[in-house]
């Protein structure tokens, strides 16, 4: 049972948290830590240190002579538990979590069915490889998404380890399958860090900074994000259509291009929602011209918009999916799943690596899935967006600075800019998040210009906290 806390000054609990007896003193109190994570936490906003507290501070220090500086960190606290809808730091404090880890943990962190599958499996082997020996767990993941993603036609899945794997396996299956070298990717796009998701990600800072040469045959088009579409909203669909189709004629060539690979959300670009008729016009598009559509629903997918996968919701069928994040419940695992006849085109041995699809990982994403369908997830991501979009409205209309406020189920977003234009002002939206945190609420910033304001709230989150959440966060906004 987790038990209160306090602070005071008189030393610290020294040694690696798992060393340390369940009462260890911070200061001149003790902090019991919870002893197991999981939705058996008290769902409760506990702050008893300051953000962050002196055991994450004396862990940070340890943090940066022993990890690299280029790993940063959104909130620096120390994690000691977490489920449902907090997390608890290793000083006792107890945060709203509305990050999920980066759309990861859905199903909440340390959820029972993973938490019993992956024991399971632990138990009876860790890894074979499955290009050595398989498993039965790999081949039931692979049909869960088969039967899952958008369209009743033959498929089948490959599983990777993260989510850029998957997208540059996406790629490469496509172009085995078309012949043809070029890869059409968007404005604000985000695909991953590894050379080619370098390559099809938008932004620089940090993303590429100083990490090119990048890979060839990358070609990026205009997103159409109705907040910054030129023409307006209204007309953002249409147009962005005709100049996308317009530049791949002219300086691609359609016979050239393997893949148009999208976010039908974008996510780290800034959770930008094309308008109704964007997705299924560039589907139209891409069939027209026998280019594989990649739909990369790797933030998007897996009930976080209030469907299985965000291409749902106007009924896209892409010819492939990445998906990751959310799959299983924070083990890592990735898969790719499409079209059987562009899957198979590839050669034996042509796809695959030595952890893709590991057992526990499947383990992890079947009691994942299984939690999903059971608990209808989808239905409770539709029902925070019910309870949380007409509060973010509220505070909009009080804000100047809130520009748009946008995004589909437990995938949402403010857009802050400043007062007046559409000029983006990333400094209000980094002392929004600070004052988020200081009172316990964890949220996440993201965009191209760094100005919006994400909520991803698990979606097992009770509604208290949703609730105590959105009060934060108004607190947060008054006056600005
Ligand atoms: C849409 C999208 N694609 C790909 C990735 C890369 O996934 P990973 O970090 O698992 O490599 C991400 C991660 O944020 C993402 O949001």
């Amino acid at each position: 049972m987790p038990g209160r806390t306090g602070a005071s000054r008189c030393r610290t609990g020294a040694g690696p948290v798992r060393d340390r007896p369940p009462g260890f003193i911070v200061g001149c109190m003790t902090v019991q830590l919870p002893s197991a994570g999981g939705s058996s936490l008290p769902q409760e906003r506990r702050i008893v240190t300051e953000i962050p507290g002196p055991a994450s501070r004396e862990l940070l220090e340890r943090r940066h002579s022993s990890v690299a500086r280029g790993l940063s960190h959104v909130l620096p606290v120390f994690v000691a538990a977490a489920g449902g809808g907090v997390v608890v730091d290793v000083d006792g404090n107890s945060l709203i979590d509305f990050g999920s880890g980066i759309a990861v943990t859905g199903v909440g962190n340390s959820a029972e069915r993973v938490v019993e599958r992956v024991t399971e499996q632990v138990a009876r082997f860790t890894h074979t490889c499955f290009m050595v020996a398989p498993y039965e767990g790999y081949v039931e993941v692979c049909e869960e998404l088969n039967r899952l993603t958008p369209g009743d036609h033959e498929k089948r899945s490959a599983l990777f380890n993260s989510g850029a794997e998957a997208v540059e396996n996406a790629v490469k299956i496509a172009r085995y399958a078309t012949g043809r070298p070029a890869v059409v990717v968007f404005d604000h796009a985000y695909h991953g860090r590894t050379n080619l998701t370098m390559a099809l990600t938008a932004k620089n800072m940090p993303y590429k900074h100083r990490f090119g040469p990048f890979a060839s045959e990358v070609y990026r088009v205009p997103m159409a994000y109705p907040l910054r579409w030129p023409g307006g909203p209204e007309r953002c669909a249409a147009e962005a259509l005709d100049v996308i189709t317009s530049l791949i004629h002219t300086q691609v060539g359609e016979d050239n291009v393997a893949a148009v690979l999208i976010e039908p959300i974008q996510g780290e670009g800034g959770f930008i929602v094309p308008p109704d008729g964007f997705l299924p016009g560039l589907a139209e598009f891409c069939a027209a011209h026998g280019i594989v559509l990649i739909a990369d629903e790797i933030q998007s997918g897996l009930c976080r918009t209030g469907d299985w996968f965000a291409s749902d919701h106007e009924s896209v069928v892409p010819d492939l999916v990445t998906t990751a994040k959310g799959i299983a419940g924070g083990l890592p695992l990735a898969g790719v799943t499409g079209r059987a006849d562009l899957m198979d085109a590839v050669h034996p041995g042509g796809l695959g690596g030595t952890y893709g699809g590991n057992p526990v990982a499947c383990a992890a994403a079947l009691g994942s899935l299984e939690t999903m369908a059971k608990e209808d997830l989808a239905a409770r991501a539709r029902r925070i967006g019910d309870i949380m979009l007409p509060r973010l409205r509220e505070i909009a209309t009080a804000t100047a600075a809130i520009a748009d406020v946008r995004g589909r189920g437990a995938m949402l977003a403010v857009e802050i800019v400043r007062p007046g234009g559409i000029e983006p002002d990333p400094a209000t939206a980094a002392q929004v998040a600070a004052a988020c945190h200081q009172a316990g609420l964890l949220v996440l910033t993201c965009g191209t210009f760094g100005n919006v304001l994400r909520f991803l709230p698990p979606m097992v989150i009770g509604e208290p906290l949703l609730d105590e959440g959105l009060s934060i966060l108004a607190e947060a906004f008054a006056g600005r």
